[in-house]
């Protein structure tokens, strides 16, 4: 193993991951991935793109203060852009500007409207006025499995000299074969001249699902830079999963070599299951690596051959990527140093007093039932994630429904030390409830999501809803938790318009 072989990673959960429709994270939620990427190992956190919104910005600046790991800010290959994102970036303590454009002939034409001595002459200029700026620049082709590849070799070339110390081409739509993109990263290693100078990356889509298939054809390749997101979540299909690629690392060495990286795979699974817990994007249950079946055996032949050696069916243990055994092992006579244990061991590390609201909430849960199960610890610790200020909070709500009838609901919500109600009829109780809402924060919120998930079993069983909401062009999630699911289903569309109006998007919409 000779230190040619270190693949660096990029996480761009943040910022490509963000792009998933339906994802808007508060600063707060982004800092929480952000230190768990970090606890991850990832090298660097592209975590946002400062000139597309002050959200971004915002959460540029604070990563960049709270994590020692390398952070990226994304730029066009624009003047203003790359001035914002080098200013978000000035606390952090390993800053990278990363600049992109666009180099097919497509793009080009119809997107920038720029011939390419154009795009060349703009990638010469912009990287240098970054490198002006920031010691570590990172430049990358848009859309460069459909680039010319002598033109890309021209591109990096000029990147290379006007001061980009690592090169990277995005199979943007997905688009690329293993066999072909493998061997576009060898064409360019080797054709463009001061490619020496440089670490040559990919950042590849999952449009035909062959993200991951296509990273590992191009770090065999010779490509030592990769960009991945967390369950790969990203714009469209997504982009290549983290887990996938690292544990393919891992487990074929043998046909794939010896390569080193610093993620640590033993947090994958917690890592995984908080960014789904975040995002409010469940991992589907057939996910490599970290879904719920990855390593469980159904048929009888799977589970004898298991018994008799775990590696017939089995390529990687459970424990090799940190999946927990599930087993209930609190109840009411824990204390909270076993909770604060458990919850370490799932991934949380909590301040002392988002401890202590959770321990209650443990509590509370545990007067009413003899064990706790992970899951519903989980629901009430990510519980506190989903708190946005609360603008307006449930006070108490009353539903009245019967069969062939329209149901009724009236709701009470706190707004600025105000009990404020009101009365709706709806098709069912939580459509009546959400008519309620509306009529107290005022305006048009569409719901364009649901999702219930039974968090226990048994009949007090905790129910946790999800939404989504649609204000102006924007959509706002919202959990909420409860034992009664009509309560759950009103606090989670308070939470998302809680969420909307902590963003500034109340009543005049943006
Ligand atoms: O997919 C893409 O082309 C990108 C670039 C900005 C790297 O995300
Ligand atoms: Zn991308």
């Amino acid at each position: 193993m000779t230190e040619s072989n270190r693949v660096i990673i990029l996480d761009t959960t943040l910022r490509d991951g963000e792009q998933t429709p339906g994802i808007n994270l508060n600063l707060q939620e982004k800092l929480e991935i952000a230190r768990q990427l970090e606890k991850l190992g990832v090298d660097f956190i592209e975590a946002g793109f400062p000139a597309v919104s002050e959200g971004d910005y915002k959460a540029v600046r604070a990563i960049s203060s709270s994590v020692k790991c390398g952070v990226a800010a994304l730029c066009r290959c624009v003047e203003s852009d790359i001035l914002r994102a080098s200013d978000a970036l000035k606390a952090a303590n390993k800053p990278r500007l990363h600049l992109f454009v666009a180099t097919s002939p497509i793009h080009m034409e119809y997107k920038l409207r720029k011939t390419s001595e154009e795009v060349l002459a703009l990638v010469r200029e912009s990287v240098a006025l970054a490198k002006s700026l920031c010691e570590d620049v990172e430049f990358s082709c848009e859309d460069a499995s459909r680039s010319e590849p002598a033109f890309l070799c021209e591109i990096l070339e000029a990147a290379i000299d006007a001061g980009a110390a690592t090169v990277n081409i995005a199979d943007t739509v997905g688009y690329a074969m293993p066999e072909e993109f493998g061997a576009l990263v060898k064409y360019l290693i080797e054709n463009t001249p001061n490619i020496a100078k440089a670490v040559f990356g990919v950042h590849c889509h999952d449009d035909l699902g062959l993200a991951v298939a296509n990273t590992l054809a191009a770090i065999q390749n010779g490509a030592r830079h990769i960009e991945v997101t967390i369950n790969g979540i990203g714009e469209r299909a997504g982009n290549c999963a983290l887990e996938e690629v690292i544990m393919g690392l891992s487990v074929r060495r043998d046909a794939l070599g010896a390569y080193t990286h610093g993620v640590k795979t033993k947090r994958l699974y917690r890592t995984s299951a908080r960014v789904a817990k975040i995002t409010s994007l469940p991992v589907p249950v057939n996910k490599a690596i970290v879904g719920d079946n990855a390593f469980s055996h159904e048929s009888g032949i799977h589970q004898h051959g298991m018994m008799q050696n775990p590696m017939t069916y089995e390529i990687m243990t459970p424990e090799s990527v940190g999946k927990p055994e599930s087993t209930m092992v609190l109840g009411k006579h824990s204390g909270r140093h076993a909770f604060d244990e458990k919850l370490r061991s799932m991934g949380y590390e909590l301040l002392q007093e988002e401890l202590d609201g959770a321990f209650a909430r443990f509590k509370e849960l545990a007067d009413r039932r003899r064990h706790i199960t992970d899951d519903e610890i989980e629901a009430l610790v990510s519980h506190k994630v989903a708190d946005v200020p609360f603008i307006y909070k449930l006070e108490a709500f009353q539903y009245q429904s019967a069969s062939k009838m329209k149901a009724m609901a009236s709701i009470t919500l706190l707004h600025e030390g105000k009990l404020l109600s009101e009365a709706a009829m709806g098709a069912g109780p939580v459509d009546a409830a959400y008519s309620a809402v509306s009529r107290i924060v005022g305006g048009e919120w569409v719901l364009a999501a649901y999702d219930i998930k039974a968090v226990t079993e048994g009949e007090d069983a905790l129910g946790e809803v999800t939404v989504r909401v649609k204000r102006g062009n924007r959509l706002y999630t919202g959990k909420g938790l409860s034992s009664d699911i009509i309560e759950s289903s009103v606090r989670a569309f308070v939470n998302a318009v809680n969420r909307a109006m902590a963003e500034g998007n109340g009543n005049g919409l943006r």
